[in-house]
């Protein structure tokens, strides 16, 4: 079973219809937080007994981690002020990780003081960071694995490799830590559950390989990777989860502690962006391409087009007009805020200046990267439903 966004047959979205209308005077990200709801029971179907600890970061609007809250969600936190706004809306200290594996001393203490026990690390130096600032909590071992099939892979910059694994869980016991289990991240946007399975087999491999060095693991922390729709077809959030599950009870067996971290999977189809068209041209009489310019850009919250990695879909009010491919831009007087090129976009050929353009599934990772006043553009403005 696949799931796509609605085409010209299916039913316009609420949110989709509320942002051809709404009045706004600079480039808004529109949020549903009632989609936020049904993404998190879908994933919450498939993964079981597994508990999902929402990636903060995907989309820190208040009103998504309120909901989140009241429907039983945990939180994985990147820092001190993640872990004050899922206290501000209500959530339990027990109930936050703190997964970032590159935490200032200051966000360590004010973490313990406040409740948090569960740290994520993957070198010497974090574990003595939080042995002295949070003694005697939980610790699981971020470990690097390779997937070159994410769309957004998230490989190099966290993780140890698997050499260091033994040692790591042995300092953390040696410091008075707990060092409970392993994490890991298959890549933002694996579109497949089927593309988890060589990560899977290879963590799998050193979580038995530590349990048979005396090393009580019962927590594997699974993180991130479920996807959204933006274009090529996906499987349902329930079906996705449930596979994934599948997969990782197949290679691990009765782990008793399973924890999952969807930032992009809960949230990316639960906002569109209400943006501009400014400018159509052509370089030159003889290109074959247009350039499209829209108020929105690289530095402004679309920060996913680096390397056009996250394809964004699009829709005008031109869209029953012939089509032609384009280079699409944003407005800055940056050469780097062009945001597809290789591969142009498809969008009218009678789009001009002033059209209003919705970017779907825009509710992840966007208002979070966007810059505050580059260029003295103001940032995107968030509305909620
Ligand atoms: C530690 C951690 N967990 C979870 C996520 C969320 O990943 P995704 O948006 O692919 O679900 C991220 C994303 O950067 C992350 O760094």
């Amino acid at each position: 079973m696949t799931y796509a966004a609605p085409g010209a047959f299916a039913p316009v979205p609420r949110i989709v219809s509320e942002a051809r209308l709404m009045e706004v005077d600079r480039p808004t990200l529109v949020l549903d937080v009632d989609r936020v709801e049904e993404q998190f029971r879908a994933l919450e179907a498939g993964l079981g007994r597994t508990r999902i600890h929402y990636a903060v970061k995907a989309n820190p609007h208040p009103k998504i981690i309120e909901r989140l809250v009241n429907l039983g969600s945990h939180f994985d936190a990147a820092s001190r002020g993640e872990i004050e706004l899922c206290l501000s809306q209500g959530a339990d200290p027990a109930d936050i990780s703190f997964g970032n594996t590159i935490k200032k001393v200051s966000d360590i203490e004010f973490a313990a003081h406040v409740g948090v026990t569960l740290f994520a690390a993957d070198a010497e130096e974090e574990l003595e960071k939080i042995a002295a600032y949070a003694p005697g909590s939980e610790v699981y071992i971020r470990l690097i694995v390779e997937n070159s099939q994410a769309d957004w892979p998230l490989s190099r910059k966290f993780g140890c490799k698997e050499d260091k694994l033994m040692g790591l869980l042995a300092h953390a016991r040696d410091l008075g830590l707990r060092p409970v289990g392993l994490s890991f991240h298959v890549g933002s946007q694996t579109r497949r559950a089927d593309m988890w399975t060589g990560v899977l087999d290879h963590v799998a491999g050193l979580w038995h390989a530590a349990r048979a060095e005396g090393f009580d693991l019962d927590l594997l922390n699974i993180g991130g990777g479920f996807p959204a729709f933006y274009g090529e077809a996906i499987d349902a959030p329930a079906v996705y989860a449930a596979r994934v599950m599948a997969l990782v009870t197949e290679r691990f067996g009765d782990v008793p502690r399973v924890m999952a971290e969807p930032g992009r999977g809960l949230v990316a189809e639960c906002g569109v962006i209400i943006a501009e068209c400014l400018l159509v041209s052509h370089k030159s009489d003889l290109d074959a391409h247009r350039w499209v310019y829209l108020d929105i850009g690289r530095f402004s919250g679309l920060a996913e087009t680096e390397g056009e990695a996250i394809r964004y879909q699009f829709i005008t009010p031109r869209d029953h007009d012939a089509h032609g491919p384009c280079i699409l831009a944003g407005p800055s007087c940056d050469s780097a805020d062009v945001l597809y090129e290789k591969r142009p976009v498809s969008l009218p050929m009678s789009l001009r200046a002033g059209d209003r353009v919705i970017i779907r599934n825009a509710g992840a990772y966007t208002s979070s990267y966007s810059s505050v006043g580059f260029n003295g553009f103001p940032p995107l403005d968030v509305v909620v439903l």
